[in-house]
Formats: structure tokens, sequence, C-alpha cells
């Protein structure tokens, strides 16, 4: 179902066939469209996937476990020696005291955080997502039963305890945060992120904490929410957090990523969602994590040609208006075209016409269904504030990114001029 007002029998439809299409993929199919018809090549600054390649070693681990024949089924949670590394990274990097039975390698972290949804999901239940959202962070929610109710954001897209707190109801149950945060490249501190698990601790809910842009920080450093509860009793944790070889390694398509589970009672669950989903991770692929886990070089390196696209190609979005700061982290930024008198989703289909550039209006993002008593998606409305904004990815070829910019600078101009 496209966004916007529809009603219908709940009764006789497929629940998820009324959960909405991630405004991702409407744009990834007009670009596509768009070069298919046109015959041009579109600027993409609507995916984020990155210009740069996974490090060799990644490569080498593939074809080596291949070769040695390391193709059969592993345990369900994913390798013995992969997991072990992770507890390491985990405490290394992120300051977790994770136990190795609380870790589980996915199918990318997109699976990772479905399956938790479902391991966690009760009855009637209801979540609390940011206004602003990664749209399958809807997705997943609606598909795993979950209720969504929408925090508002605060000042710069950060979110506010207060308003969360008013926000929830008495069936609420989990609190979902992302830092570094798609689309808004919020960072949440550590002062922030306190208090956000002193309200969970009150409130008894739980967190996902969704940590795939980790190592894509630029103003502060990355804070892992989970670290908080070291040397907490099992079953006092409430934070599960996942993570991503996505962005860390450029690994979009070898799809890997883990979940760090709160406490036994979750891993237990999460275990039978694993085996009914995905029988086991891809096996390869595991190798491929543990070489990208000693490929600490090639991390940095990626996080510093990100780095270097938002330093050089976003200040001239500032400067013309289009965004008051520069992202804080993440891959995104997202721009404001109220100067431009057209609504984001015109700017972004007159855009991609005229100028071959592909955007994703933010709506998308700020999607708000109302749930019939059955669970079905009766209706999607949208924040009207999101409006007036389009969000572009900066971790693509740097040549290809300032064409981009170059060309929206030119298509806003010309908008201004009438
Ligand atoms: C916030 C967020 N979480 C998770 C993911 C999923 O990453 P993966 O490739 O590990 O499934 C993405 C991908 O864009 C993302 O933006």
């Amino acid at each position: 179902m496209s966004p916007g007002t529809t009603s219908l029998e709940p009764t006789s439809i497929p629940l998820a066939s009324t959960v909405p299409t991630s405004c991702l993929l409407d744009v990834y199919r007009k670009a596509e469209e768009t070069e298919r018809t046109a015959g041009v090549d579109v600027v993409k600054l609507h995916v984020g996937d990155p210009y740069f390649d996974p490090p060799g070693e990644v490569a080498e681990a593939v074809h080596a476990a291949v070769r040695r024949g390391d193709t059969k089924y592993t345990s369900v949670e994913g390798i013995a020696p992969l997991r072990e590394r992770l507890v390491e990274k985990l405490a290394s990097e992120n300051n977790l005291d994770a136990a190795v039975d609380r870790v589980f390698v996915s199918p990318g972290s997109a699976q990772g955080l479905t399956a938790l949804l479902r391991a966690i999901v009760e009855p009637g239940a209801e979540i609390l997502l940011p206004e602003l959202h990664w749209p399958v962070h809807l997705q997943q929610s609606l598909f795993a039963g979950f209720r969504p109710v929408f925090y508002p954001l605060g000042p710069g897209f950060r979110p506010d305890p207060e308003a969360i707190l008013a926000a929830a109801t008495p069936r609420t149950r989990v609190l979902l945060l992302n830092s570094p945060a798609n689309p808004t490249g919020v960072v949440l501190d550590r002062a922030a992120q306190t208090a956000l698990l002193d309200l969970a601790h009150r409130q008894g809910w739980q967190i996902i904490s969704d940590e795939a842009y980790e190592h894509y920080v630029y103003e502060g450093e990355h804070f892992s929410i989970a670290s908080l509860e070291r040397g907490l009793p099992d079953d006092e944790r409430l934070v599960h957090s996942t993570y991503s070889f996505s962005k860390s390694a450029a690994m979009t398509g070898y799809r890997l990523g883990y979940v760090v589970t709160a406490n036994a009672r979750t891993a237990a669950a999460l275990r039978v969602v694993q085996e009914a989903g995905i029988i086991a991770p891809s096996t390869p692929v595991q190798y491929a994590g543990i070489a990208a886990l000693d490929a600490r070089d090639a991390i940095a390196a990626n996080a510093a040609l990100v780095a270097r696209n938002r330093a050089e190609s976003l200040p001239a979005l500032c400067e013309a208006g289009l965004l008051t700061e520069l992202p804080a982290g993440g891959w995104y930024a997202l721009l404001d075209v109220t100067v431009t008198g057209l609504d984001a989703e015109t700017f972004a289909a007159r855009l991609l016409d005229t100028h071959g550039v592909a955007v994703v209006p933010a709506a998308g993002f700020a999607m708000r269904p109302t749930l019939a008593p059955s669970g079905h998606v009766a209706s999607v409305d949208f924040a009207p504030w999101a409006r007036s904004l389009v969000r572009i990815a900066f971790c693509g070829d740097p040549k290809q990114l300032r064409l981009g910019l170059d060309r929206i600078l030119e298509f806003v101009r010309q908008c201004e001029a009438g």
C-alpha cells in the first residue's frame, strides 16, 4: 500500500499487504525507470551504499571457507570463533560485557532486528519509534505485531525523555533508539543515553539500540547504551543492541550483522525465532566477518572517506540555507527545501526528471499508520513538517556526490528565480 489514506475491510486482507512499502524502494524504482526510459545516468543520492569496497581479506576469507568445504549449516546463533571475536570487539570498542551466548549472528542487521522484535513482542504491545525513523524499523515492528507509537523529536531532531514519556501508554514495552541516526544524523552522547536508560528502567521498558552506523561519527564519539548495564544481573538488563558489517566494512551485499540480547530470556526466544527464520547464517559469510573484524584499519579508512565527503561537500548546502548544521554522524543529511516553494515530493520528482538526481522525500521517514483493532494498517498519515525535507546519502563516490549537489543547488536557484 502506498502512503495515503486507505480504508479497508480488515478481515479478508493479509496483514502484510497493509504494511506500507518503504519510500526507499519507491525512489529506487523511479531512479531505475528514469535510467531506462530517458537513457540517462541518474546521480544516486538516495541509497546508503558506499562507493568503497570491503577489505580484500573479506573476499579471501569467503574463498578460503568455500575451498575448505566450510559450507554446511552452522549452529543457529552462528559459529563460535566469530561470536567470540564479536565479544572481544564489543568489549574493546563498545565497552559491553556481553556473554557469548547472548550474541547472535544474523544475515544483515535488518534480519537481526526483525528476529529480535519477534522474540520480544507481546500481544497488544506498543513500541516507541522516533517520529523520523528508518522506514524499515516501522515495517519490522508491524510485521512482528507491535503497535507503533511515535515520539516527537526535540530541537535538532534529538529525543527528549519527557516527550517520550508523554507519548508512552501503559501498553508501551519497547523504546527504539538509533544512534547515529538514519535519516537525521543525530548522535546521542552518554548523558542523553543515560537519561533514556533511566527512563526505560523506571517504566519497565526494553530498549533496542540500532548501532549500524557506529563507526561513522564526526562529532563526539559513538556511545553504546548497553555499556551502562555493565555488571548488572542478567534479569535487570533491558538493552538489546544490533550491529552491522554493511556500513563499517562496506559489506552491504554480504548480509552480515549481529544482535546482542540483554538477557537469557530474550536469547532463548531469539534462538527459536532464528531457527524458524534462517536455520543458521551463511557459513562462508561468517568467516568473512572474522576477517573484517581483523581489518580494523580498513574500517577506520572507510570512516575517513565518508568524513571527507561530509567536510568537502556538505558545507555548500549550509551556505545555500538547505542544511542548518552538518550531520554529527551516519551517512545521511536532511535538506529543508522550503525556499524552493515546492513540497519535498514535488521537489524530488522534478529534480529526478529535469536534473537526473535521485533523493528521498522525508515524508517516507515520518509515516504514522493508524491500526485497526485487528492489527491491520487502516490508514497512513505523515508528520506534516516532513513535507519540506528530503534525505541525501553522502557515502557515495565524491565526484558523483559533488555533481549531484551542484545539480541540486542549480535546481534550487532555478526554483527561487521562479
Ligand atoms: C538504521 C539502519 N539500521 C540497519 C540497517 C540495515 O543494515 P544491514 O545491511 O545490516 O541489514 C540500515 C541500512 O540502511 C539502517 O539504515
